[in-house]
């Protein structure tokens, strides 16, 4: 029988109550306090309840909080890069005892889940900037989100009434259960994982090719939750990918599954809970490339894969990390400085911000960057926007 990679922790987590606890759990709900929580919020308990999040069976106490931005660690040695978070104006702390069951509501008057409280404490917002994003500067959109919240943050597990209705993307929507027991219906032992924010462009084939000829799969599992609004609307993303695989793909060795998380920017730290999480799905392999989840000039390069390797033994999966890739037209291929020995000048690069640009004005860019099927969605995609 295929022996699947253990989740992180060591227990895939279900926060879940279906059927008629669910009913009871909700018919509970109505008597309890509410704390009305945001999309972002929303998807870290759809990712704490379905086990997405494990070892997490709640959002963070200080212990963990202090221990996670100071040490990369929960309080009890386990590694986790990125504090997963509740936060509260502190009049609205005020209302909650702790003991005290709380249910959280989205806009939408849906109640996602409930939430015990164990403790209320102030955030350290400034050593969780600096720790977490590396940058106290709140033109970081990481930043910015952690400066706009709540001053005090609430801890305690949490129970999942209801996930989110991820729509149009409700075909693409697995969770780690899912994922693991189709990992081993397709008879896939060596599984790598794949994190994007972006379309699939040339660069992100050869490396997800390039580690396909290694093991026997390929999850490709973009983040569909909130990014910033200049990055490509998820929709648009979505069918760019099913066009290039379609076109580009062995079909029995890809899955597509969103990933239902905000983005978070935080570069390294944000490594590695990308990795955490497809562990979780039941990815043995992790891809790390050039500026993983990075923004601006805050990161170095290879900062990601510097500090994942430090974990990477703990972590128990095996990250393949990517040199920076292009397309060289002497080599005629992709290639990276590990494989292509010409000169800078023969490099096909674009910028993000010129490809846009490009797009935006129904132009294809260049078929070494990206291949004329996925420019034609972002196109139409750009242009509708
Ligand atoms: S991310 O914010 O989700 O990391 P992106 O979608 O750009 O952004 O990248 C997905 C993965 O591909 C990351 O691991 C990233 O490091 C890697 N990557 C992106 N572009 C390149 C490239 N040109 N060469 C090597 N790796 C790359």
């Amino acid at each position: 029988m295929t022996q699947l990679i253990e989740a992180h922790g060591g227990e895939l987590v279900n926060r879940e109550v279906i059927g008629a606890d669910r009913e009871k759990a909700l018919e509970e709900a109505k008597s309890l306090k509410t704390l009305e929580v945001n999309n972002w919020e929303i998807s870290d308990i759809e990712l704490i309840g379905i086990g997405g999040f494990s070892p997490l069976t709640g959002f963070m106490g200080k212990e963990d909080y202090e221990s996670v931005i100071n040490n990369t660690r929960l309080a009890n040695g386990t590694v986790w890069s990125i504090p997963i978070t509740l936060s509260v104006s502190k009049e609205k702390a005020n209302e909650f005892e702790v003991g005290e069951k709380v249910a959280l509501k989205g806009q939408d008057g849906v109640v996602y889940a409930t939430l015990t409280v164990e403790e209320t404490f102030e955030a350290n917002k400034e050593l969780e900037a600096k720790n977490v994003y590396g940058t106290t500067d709140e033109a970081h959109p990481g930043v910015k989100k952690l400066y706009e919240r709540g001053d005090i943050y609430i801890g305690g597990p949490i129970t999942l009434l209801n996930r989110p209705d991820h729509g149009e993307f409700t075909d693409f929507y697995m969770d780690p259960k899912e994922t693991r027991q189709m990992f081993k219906d397709l008879g896939w032992k060596t599984i790598v994982g794949f994190q994007t924010r972006n379309p699939v462009h040339r660069a992100h084939e050869h490396i997800q090719k390039t580690a396909l000829e290694a093991v026997d799969g390929l999850l490709l599992n973009p983040l569909v939750g909130e990014t910033k609004s200049d990055d490509i609307p998820a929709d648009v993303r979505m069918e760019s990918y099913q066009v290039i695989l379609k076109n580009y793909y062995v079909e029995d060795r890809v899955r597509l599954v969103i990933y239902p998380a905000a983005m978070r920017y935080a570069g390294p730290k944000e490594a590695i809970l990308h990795a955490i999480v497809r562990k979780n799905y039941g990815c043995t392999h992790f891809i790390v490339g050039r500026d993983h989840a990075g923004v601006g000039d805050y990161y170095g390069t290879y900062d990601a894969q510097t500090l994942i390797e430090q974990f990477e033994d703990e972590l128990g999966m095996t990250i393949f990390k990517f040199e920076h890739a292009f397309y060289c037209t002497v080599c005629e291929n992709m290639a990276s400085a590990k494989t292509c020995p010409h000169d800078k000048e023969n490099h096909v690069h674009l910028s993000g911000t010129k490809v846009r640009e490009m797009l935006r004005n129904g132009e294809r860019p260049p078929k070494e960057f990206s291949r004329p099927e996925v420019a034609d969605v972002l196109i139409k995609g750009m242009q509708q926007a």
